[in-house]
């Protein structure tokens, strides 16, 4: 049998569903019950009757997972496939802040821990965070840990203050405006779509801006042949099967994200096979991690 052959069989028997973000290889999406952008797969995860979920993406993917489903075993195939931009604001930042605003909502990009997110009024994806920003009560927002998905959010709601973090993704701000002028002089007819954690002067370029499935929606849905794509690459593989014709360039060589790359056909048998990596979130963490998430599927709707 086949690896993939291994696997449905697998799936089905431990009674798992597979769960894949876009950036992970098309090897690994072709596998997936479900691929989507963040915001999708963590409804999904909330929708499945499945005992198993199979995270095929990163840490904090499969983290909410759990957190939004604590019965169920959530697994990842590989434990090391991490976000660093997780990690990128810190509790001592976040107590400041509301000690100096008496009313400020602390508005936590889902690409953050489980620990930040307990500290959160309400979580969000690149998908859904100018519209509950624009929703909230509060004029001040503290927004975490993403500077860049801060300051599009920010230009798009200017009746609120937004107060910015430090944190980003290594991955997108790779790409610069030197390397999309470039980019642009090789292609000069192609429109540009891009994600909102690159930097503003790089957005400012854009035809475009939206997570990875509004770019994928956009690139498919738009009567036009070439485009420059501003985030990971793993887009490709779902715009080339709706959309074939289409002709897709990269800003820049490398376009990836090397953690999503960690996840490959092998892990996920693997973890199906041995039952490794299953994500365990503290219950006392996991119910103060599951409110701001919450709020997100009920306001982001
Ligand atoms: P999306 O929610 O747009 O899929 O983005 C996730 C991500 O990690 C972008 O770098
Ligand atoms: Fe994190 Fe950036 Fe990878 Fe997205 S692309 S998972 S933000 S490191």
């Amino acid at each position: 049998m086949s690896i993939v052959e291994d696997i449905i069989k697998l799936k089905e028997e431990k009674n798992a569903v597979i769960l894949a973000h876009y950036y992970v290889d098309e090897e690994v999406q072709d596998i997936a019950d479900y691929i989507g952008d963040s915001f999708y797969l963590s409804k999904i995860a909330t929708k499945t009757d499945a005992e198993r979920i199979i995270f095929c993406g990163v840490e904090f993917m499969g983290e909410s997972a759990k957190i939004l489903n604590p019965d169920k075993r959530v697994f990842m195939p590989d434990a090391a496939a991490d976000c660093p931009m997780a990690h990128m604001a810190t509790k001592e930042e976040i107590l400041k802040v509301k000690d100096a605003y008496e009313d400020v909502a602390v508005v936590c990009y889902i690409n953050s821990t489980a620990e930040l997110k307990t500290m959160a009024d309400v979580c969000v994806t690149s998908s859904n965070a100018v519209k509950i920003v624009r929703n909230l009560p509060n004029k001040n927002i503290f927004f975490i840990p993403d500077r860049n998905l801060g300051s599009y959010v920010a230009e798009q709601v200017p009746e609120k203050n937004i107060i910015l973090n430090a944190g980003c993704c290594p991955r997108h701000v790779a790409i610069t405006e030197e390397k999309l002028m470039e980019a642009k002089e090789k292609h000069p007819d192609a429109l540009f779509a891009v994600h909102p954690e690159c930097t503003q002067d790089v957005l400012a370029h854009a035809d475009y801006i939206g997570s990875t499935a509004g770019i994928i929606d956009y690139v498919v849905n738009t009567n036009h042949d070439e485009f420059i794509i501003g985030t990971v690459d793993g887009v490709f593989a779902e715009i080339k099967k709706q959309a074939p014709g289409k002709k897709l360039y990269t800003v820049k060589d490398q376009q990836i994200c090397v953690n999503m790359k960690k996840v490959t056909l092998e892990k996920v048998l693997d973890v199906l096979t041995n039952d490794t990596n299953e994500v365990f979130v503290a219950p006392d963490l996991a119910q103060e991690a599951m409110k701001p998430l919450k709020k997100m599927l009920e306001l982001g709707q």
